[in-house]
């Protein structure tokens, strides 16, 4: 049986004026892709990954990214499209033509400190329940606000977590999500809540806050901290390249 990971990272191509897109901007002189790729690569649980990326990048991630670090899992890149939801199920048709496939991931390719535990806990979780997500409980005061910037009213914490990736799933399961919600016309922040109008339970295992999702400027500088300190942690085996 196999379980086969699914990255999008189909962002803004290299040629748009905005500059290079996320997943190849560099950490440490390695496109964060390719960090986030080495997580599965040495990730023993998984088996395939298929990594999507924007049409005009395919050329540009196969020469700096696959090519420079041997990634021997990714079995080939996928042309992404408009949405993310869109570029994860590019992905997700390619990898259900596998017989054997038991559980599929998606992760994000802009998220390079996923660690291979982290990796094997949600699959394994998908194994016994079929949908599987990493959280963390929020720690902040919550407040909703009007569009006039004002607190409307403070929301419960105790029921609020954030949601990460990797997202695991039984195939099956995330294809009749896929094409429940593209009947209705309806776009989702994440596969997860794909699954959960089907309706099917999702269980959230603890994640870790260094599973950051890069999306701004700073959150690029607090990822170069970060190698740097799991670096000197000795943590460098599983995260550099
Ligand atoms: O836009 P967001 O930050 O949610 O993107 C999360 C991941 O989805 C990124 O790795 C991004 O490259 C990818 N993505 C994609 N196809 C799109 C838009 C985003 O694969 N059309």
């Amino acid at each position: 049986m196999t379980v086969a990971a699914i990255i999008p990272a189909a962002g803004l191509g290299v040629r748009m004026k905005t500059g290079t897109p996320k997943p190849y901007l560099l950490l440490h002189d390695k496109p964060l892709l390719a960090h986030t790729l080495r997580a599965f690569e040495i990730s023993p649980e998984v088996s395939q990954v298929a990594v999507v990326v924007h049409p005009e990048d395919l050329d540009h991630c196969q020469t700096q990214v696959i090519d420079p670090f041997q990634f021997k899992k990714v079995l080939r890149l996928i042309p992404g499209g408009k949405e993310r939801q869109d570029s994860v199920y590019q992905g997700l048709k390619v990898l259900r033509q596998k017989e054997d496939l038991e559980i599929v991931l998606v992760h994000d390719g802009v998220r390079p400190f996923i660690s291979p535990d982290h990796i094997r806990q949600v699959i394994q979780a998908a194994r016994r329940s079929g949908a599987a997500v990493l959280g963390l409980p929020a720690t902040d005061t919550l407040k909703r606000l009007n569009p006039k910037r004002e607190v409307v009213e403070t929301i419960n914490r105790q029921e609020i977590w954030h949601i990460q990736t990797p997202q695991a799933f039984h195939p099956d399961l995330l294809w009749r999500a896929f094409v429940s919600a593209y009947s209705r016309n309806f776009y989702g922040t994440d596969e997860a809540m794909l699954v959960e109008q089907l309706p099917h339970p999702v269980v959230v295992i603890p994640g870790s806050p260094f599973n950051l999702k890069i999306t701004t400027p700073e959150d690029l500088r607090l990822a170069e901290a970060l190698l740097l300190l799991l670096e000197k942690q000795n943590h460098a085996d599983r995260f550099r390249l």
